[in-house]
């Protein structure tokens, strides 16, 4: 059996068997429709941050729109141009950073489908991410960007998932939650994660990572978004009403000024 070194670099997460194990194990997948109405309405060539594999972007594209993806993985944008040729799809994708980009162009709207900010360490990382979000806006521009407030986990860590790997012939992939380190105070969570592959059974490669995500008030954000130089700043709860303390996911929308 392969086993890795355990690494808390965050940008080396999605790489390897962890990249090969996402689609197949996530467990909410994003649903591409409020992001494609999104990018129709704001019209022109969206931007995707952590679009990792493809999802929903491909999705959206299939749709006739026009979105560009950002990814700090290799590994996950390689399965993205793969999933894309597969689909025969155009695909513009770039490695980068979220909290620090520099693409030289502008964008008629900017999003993250789902709560992937919380992968940033901090808040001033999150500020960062906010401000380079906004100099690559067109004047006017929407962005629309969950958050996730976690809750303190469990007596027992959740049970194993496991899917048929993507791959041919991959054999099957389970992912295991090894441990979790919730910190109320400093609103970080780590969770140590182990990704399997099995053949007949047998465990043939195993990795054990950090994953580590740290969460901000709605308030913050607010506080956050407004210091980045946007407009019309609401953070909304599922219903679509304003976030409190308590909402464990909300959304920013904001404008760059005109
Ligand atoms: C949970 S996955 C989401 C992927 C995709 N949006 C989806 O819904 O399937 C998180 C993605 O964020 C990317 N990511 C993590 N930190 C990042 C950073 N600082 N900059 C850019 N991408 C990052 C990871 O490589 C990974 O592809």
């Amino acid at each position: 059996m392969s086993e890795e070194p355990m690494s808390d670099d965050p940008t080396k997460f999605y790489t390897g068997l962890v990249a090969e194990a996402y689609s197949a194990l996530v467990s909410m997948p994003s649903d591409p429709a409020p992001y494609a109405e999104f990018v129709r309405a704001a019209g022109g060539t969206a931007l995707e941050l952590a679009c990792g594999d493809g999802t929903p972007m491909l999705d959206l594209i299939a749709d006739g729109l026009e979105v560009e993806g950002l990814d700090s993985s290799a590994d996950m944008l390689e399965r993205c141009r793969a999933r894309a040729k597969a689909e025969g799809l155009d695909v513009t994708l770039h490695l980068g950073d979220m909290a620090n980009f520099d693409l030289g162009r502008l964008f008629g709207s900017i999003f993250i489908a789902g709560p992937s900010i919380t992968l940033l360490p901090d808040d001033a990382t999150v500020g960062q991410c906010l401000s380079s979000v906004m100099s690559h806006c067109q004047p006017g521009a929407p962005v629309m960007i969950p958050f996730w407030i976690p809750a303190p986990p469990g007596e027992t860590p959740p049970p194993p998932r496991s899917a048929a790997s993507p791959e041919p012939d991959g054999g099957e992939l389970r992912l295991t939650t090894v441990s979790v380190d919730y910190d109320a105070a400093a609103c970080n969570q780590t969770s140590v994660l182990r990704y399997e592959r099995l053949r007949q059974g047998e465990v043939v490669e195993s990795v054990e990572r950090p994953w580590e995500i740290h969460w901000l008030a709605p308030e913050t954000v607010v506080d956050l978004a407004a210091a980045a130089g946007f407009t019309d700043i609401t953070t909304l709860d599922l219903n679509d009403s304003p976030a409190t303390a308590d909402s464990m996911l909300f959304t920013l929308r904001a404008t760059a000024p005109s």
